[in-house]
């Protein structure tokens, strides 16, 4: 059965259709985003679940931005076998790889890529976030003490490769009853603007999970199969908004926040941007 399912973002309406997706329901009366579960709880932010902070200089930044540029067009040349441009910039990726099919091959490979070939040493950049956020952080999953993967996402103008609505936390909490104790962070790096930045709903961690109505397996949008679980309305809304975070900033929020649908709207330029985790050290 094929079901339209409606959202907005700003004050912009986007419809995803969904087939053979696992049904939406609601859960119990619990809020899952409590002070012995959300690490942000003690945050000056935490009703609204998000902050920005600025954590690199232009020169910081510039330089993570060139090693990434170079990075993604050495995987480029690689996988493709295609000439890259000297002048060759994140913004116009969509030029050089033009099919969904190239793409994916791309993506396949930036998925696997360490901080360190980039230029990001994330070691030596905890003290910075811990310093912003007041506690001690690590890389290292306290659940299977594996170390994090840095995730750099690409999304051409127009494309649907993003996650649908949803929630970080959903997944452990559904396969183990286990709320893992973790920020997440997002951090711009080309394209992002008011038309492309991550859309999330500011205050949605704080919802008991009654007003919740989601998938509790990963979703099926537009033919494509996600890990995550698919949220359709949060206290009667499916409303989302921009994040407003700049070059040299990051966007801290919470686990528990629903983001997600990441239409990159800007209609020629790629946006790119870091996405990870970090849990907080005991
Ligand atoms: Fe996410």
């Amino acid at each position: 059965m094929e079901d339209i399912l409606s959202y907005t973002i700003g004050d912009k309406k986007y419809e995803v259709s969904v087939k053979d997706c696992p049904p939406f329901d609601y859960g119990k009366e619990v809020r899952l985003s409590r002070e012995d579960t959300d690490i942000v709880y003690s945050q000056p932010w935490y009703d609204e679940g998000h902050t920005s902070a600025k954590f690199l200089s232009e020169e910081e930044f510039a330089s993570l931005k060139q090693g990434l540029t170079q990075s993604v067009a050495k995987i480029i040349r690689n996988e493709l076998g295609i000439e890259v441009p000297a002048d060759f910039s994140l913004e116009r990726y969509h030029d050089v790889v033009t099919s969904r099919e190239d793409h994916f091959k791309v993506v396949g490979k930036t998925r696997d890529l360490f901080a360190e070939d980039f230029n990001f040493p994330v070691k030596q950049i905890l003290p910075k976030f811990e310093k912003i956020l007041g506690f001690a952080l690590t890389d290292i999953n306290p659940e299977d003490g594996k170390e994090l993967h840095i995730i750099v996402r690409i999304n051409r103008p127009g494309s649907n490769d993003y996650n649908p609505p949803h929630k970080d936390v959903y997944e452990r909490v559904d396969e183990a009853d286990y709320i893992p104790p973790f920020v997440n962070l997002w951090i711009p790096i080309a394209g992002v603007t008011e038309n492309s930045s991550l859309p999330i709903a500011p205050g949605s961690h704080k919802f008991t999970e009654n007003k919740v109505l989601r998938t509790h397996n990963g979703a099926v949008v537009e033919g494509n199969r996600y890990r995550v679980r698919m949220i359709k309305e949060w206290g009667g809304s499916s409303q989302l908004e921009r994040a407003k975070v700049d070059y040299g900033e990051v966007l801290f929020f919470s686990g528990h926040l629903i983001h997600g649908l990441a239409v990159n709207a800007e209609p020629d330029t790629t946006r790119v941007a870091l996405e990870f985790r970090l849990f907080k050290k005991d």
